[in-house]
């Protein structure tokens, strides 16, 4: 329940990157030894990836609030909690993970957010290409290596896709010879799952550009390794500050990785200034219509044009947003009607006639990021805002409502999720 009218202001630390996090659990299994991963965001996410792998046999205890210790070694091929699995998107990356390690896999249809048909085609060709049979029935997948080794391979995807990049290099990692990735991803958390197992003994090279080399290698070894912190939660509250017309220093960022945020908000007259693992975020007295389209890293992030288009509801004049990676992510968009904003879609195309004053209302978060939006709209809306379904911003944003309420903001978990009521925390911290 969000008492909107509050401006932001003060300081706020970024935790670390969901999507990051969600492929380098899974990628834990195929080292032989103990990982310490740092900076691992408390976020639902992450949480239900580690409780499968405690559930295939991985010994994992948290060092302090953000540090955890997996040790897969004694995980052996058994079959994993499906009910968990088919709740997150990311579970996809258990497919190469566990066909590098085993040479078979069987997970469930990726769950996650539902932006419309999200394919993954382009996993299962690069899997194929590395000598994998790939069979769905029933909602499973059934993930098999021809001779009981996957070999390198040059693939060549259709479409720019992180997840099948990432799951991609995963299979890669532990196969026989040289697999090439072209038209690869580039976003900033191919780059740390990369970094991550090259510092485990991986040989990874080129991620972060169009074209990854992965040269296998037999084993990869412990260690430790902290994740980059999250592209997408320091943008929202970016956008937050400045919607809000409020002021806020957020901590612990990469502020290149920010760069096609900045530049759009620098567009509708917000000042953010670039410190070395900050930046600082004034808003204008009047924000200024831009038009935006979200394309593959380092464009403008589909994930961002949820809470994007918030800002615009209140920036002066029309703004077009334009999604370029999802055939269907606007469906938030009615939420948002509900709150007075005046959006007309069409295809991947939103019109929003900014300027309009918001009034509270109750609304739904339809997804993780547009949930953000949600509450973006209900600070700065007159009146309460009372959104539901908050587990789905539980997915990727870590203490949401606690760190915004340290900026002044004034919400309330009124009713908690039925999925955290009585949920044990998966490990303790020694
Ligand atoms: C990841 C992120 C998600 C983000 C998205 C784009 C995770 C867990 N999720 O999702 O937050 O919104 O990147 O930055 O990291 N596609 C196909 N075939 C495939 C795979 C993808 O057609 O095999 C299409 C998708 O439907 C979409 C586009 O390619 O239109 C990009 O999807 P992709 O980059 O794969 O997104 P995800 O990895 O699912």
């Amino acid at each position: 329940m969000i008492n909107g009218g509050t401006t932001l202001h003060g300081e706020v630390e970024i935790s670390g990157a969901k999507n990051a996090a969600v492929a380098i659990i899974p990628a834990a299994l195929m080292v032989d030894g103990v990982c310490v991963i740092e900076n691992m965001p408390q976020i639902s996410d992450t949480e239900m990836l580690l409780t499968i792998l405690k559930e295939l046999g991985a010994k994992i205890r948290y060092l302090n609030r953000s540090t955890v210790e997996i040790d897969c070694t004694d995980v052996w091929m058994q079959d994993a909690p499906y009910d968990l699995m088919r709740k997150i998107r990311a579970s996809y990356y258990l497919i190469g993970a566990m066909l590098g390690r085993f040479g078979h896999a069987k997970t469930t249809m990726p769950g996650g957010c539902n932006f419309g048909v999200r394919p993954i085609d382009q996993h299962i060709k690069g899997m194929n290409a590395l000598g994998a049979d790939i069979d769905i029935k029933s909602g499973f997948i059934y993930a098999d290596s021809r001779d009981g080794k996957l070999h390198g391979a040059r693939i060549y995807l259709d479409k720019v896709s992180v997840g099948a990049t990432m799951n991609i290099i995963l299979a890669a990692t532990l196969a026989q010879g040289r697999t090439i990735i072209e038209n690869a991803a580039r976003e900033p958390h191919i780059v740390d799952l990369a970094n991550f197992l090259n510092s485990m003994g991986a040989d990874i090279r080129g991620a972060g550009t169009d074209t990854v080399k992965v040269n296998g290698v037999d084993r990869l070894h412990g260690g430790s390794y902290a994740l980059i912190p999250d592209q997408i939660e320091a943008g929202t509250y970016m956008v937050a500050a400045a919607a809000t017309g409020g002021e806020v220093l957020i901590k612990n960022v990469i502020p290149r990785h920010l760069e096609c945020i900045s530049a759009k908000l620098r567009e509708t007259g917000t000042i953010v200034q670039e410190y070395g693992d900050a930046v600082l975020v004034k808003g204008a007295s009047a924000l200024r219509k831009i038009n935006v389209k979200t394309l593959p890293y380092p464009g403008f992030p589909t994930d961002m044009q949820p809470p994007m288009c918030a800002l615009l509801c209140v920036a002066n004049g029309t703004s077009v947003v334009t999604e370029g990676v999802y055939d269907n992510r606007f469906k938030y968009v009615n939420e948002l009607r509900k709150m007075g904003a005046e959006i007309q879609v069409d295809g991947r195309v939103a019109v929003v006639e900014g300027g309009k004053r918001l009034s509270g209302a109750p609304v739904m978060a339809c997804d993780l990021r547009a949930g953000a939006a949600m509450v973006i709209a209900g600070m700065c809306a007159a009146g309460t805002t009372v959104v539901e379904d908050v587990r789905f911003i539980e997915r990727g944003y870590e203490n949401f409502v606690g760190k915004l309420n340290s900026l002044g903001a004034d919400i309330r978990i009124v009713d908690e999720p039925e999925e955290r009521r009585g949920r044990e925390k998966i490990v303790s911290i020694v």
